[in-house]
């Protein structure tokens, strides 16, 4: 049995592959692709944490690429009750063509991964969310052209997304700037393995610093699923806000991203989210486009 095509993280995929999958994904936008890879096959999605972005726009894609999908959350499954995420990979193999997750333990992921016979594709986990980078990279390039050579602050809580957007840095080959508190930063070992990679990744306190002559500016929510530390992150993520003055530090041209769900007036204002320079509503449409080149590089 050969290994299936899985789609883990931005770091285990290569950059032509990655770019191969994002130009699918722009062809079957633009009309310039038709055909249908998923046609007679099924996706299982297993949910272990709420979604509207993720569920919806892998269902549609799926069917807009001639499939269907079986929907699981962990109230539903025996996945919640202790099977273990092996058992789970091994029958699913025998019912479905491939695996979408979002989890918490990044370990749930590859427990899957290493026991399934069909791809398995990481919906979010407490470590990363690549399908995002994805959808962000697409945008990015319809609105500013190449990723190469871009400048891309990001400003908030060192997470998950912060994570892929490092991944895909290194990827990409663009620089990135994250600002966020000390206590928030991405994981040692990421930042190491993006400097090892040649990445162009640095991280500040100084969101000011880390904004200034920006192509993009790009946050998330101080308080992730899974955190319990509310109070305390609002207090240390307060400085790090995208409002106004911030973008008006990046060129004239930036844009704004963020994956969504939103909190106006916290990480980021109404005025910017819902200004000229946000790019948020396409960024969210284009999951379900990057998403089906995931999705036919996958199925093969
Ligand atoms: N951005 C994102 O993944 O959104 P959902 O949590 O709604 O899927
Ligand atoms: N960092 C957020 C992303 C949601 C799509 C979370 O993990 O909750």
């Amino acid at each position: 049995m050969s290994t299936p095509r899985h789609f883990l993280d931005l770091d285990r995929v290569a950059a032509a592959e990655l770019r191969r999958m994002l130009d699918m994904g722009a062809a079957y936008k633009a009309g310039r692709l038709n055909g249908k890879p998923a046609a007679g096959k099924f996706l299982a999605m297993i949910f272990e944490k709420p979604s509207t972005r993720t569920r919806v726009s892998f269902e549609v894609a799926m069917k807009q690429l001639g499939g269907d999908v079986v929907v699981l959350d962990e109230k539903g499954s025996q996945v919640g009750r202790g099977e273990t995420w092996a058992d789970t990979a091994r029958v699913m193999s025998r019912y479905v063509d491939a695996v979408m997750v979002r989890t918490g333990r990044a370990a749930n992921l590859d427990e899957l991964a290493a026991h399934a016979e069909v791809p398995v594709i990481n919906g979010l986990t407490d470590h990363s969310h690549p399908c995002q980078l994805m959808a962000d990279i697409m945008t990015l390039e319809e609105r500013l052209g190449p990723a190469k050579d871009k400048i891309v602050a990001w400003s908030g809580d060192g997470n998950n997304v912060a994570n892929s957007w490092i991944h895909a840095a290194v990827r990409f080959d663009f620089m990135l700037r994250v600002a966020c508190p000390e206590s928030l930063r991405p994981p040692k070992k990421l930042l190491d393995w993006a400097a090892r990679e040649g990445g162009k990744v640095s991280v500040t306190e100084d969101a000011q610093e880390a904004a200034a002559s920006a192509d993009c500016i790009v946050t998330d929510t101080w308080v992730s699923m899974g955190n319990g530390d509310a109070e305390k992150r609002h207090n240390l993520l307060a400085p790090y806000r995208v409002d106004e003055k911030l973008m008006a530090r990046a060129k004239s041209s930036a844009i704004f991203m963020h994956c969504l769900p939103a909190k106006r007036g916290l990480e980021v204002t109404a005025g910017v989210i819902d200004g000229p320079q946000s790019a948020v509503w396409d960024e969210a449409e284009n999951r379900l486009h990057a998403q089906k080149g995931i999705l036919a590089w996958c199925l093969g």
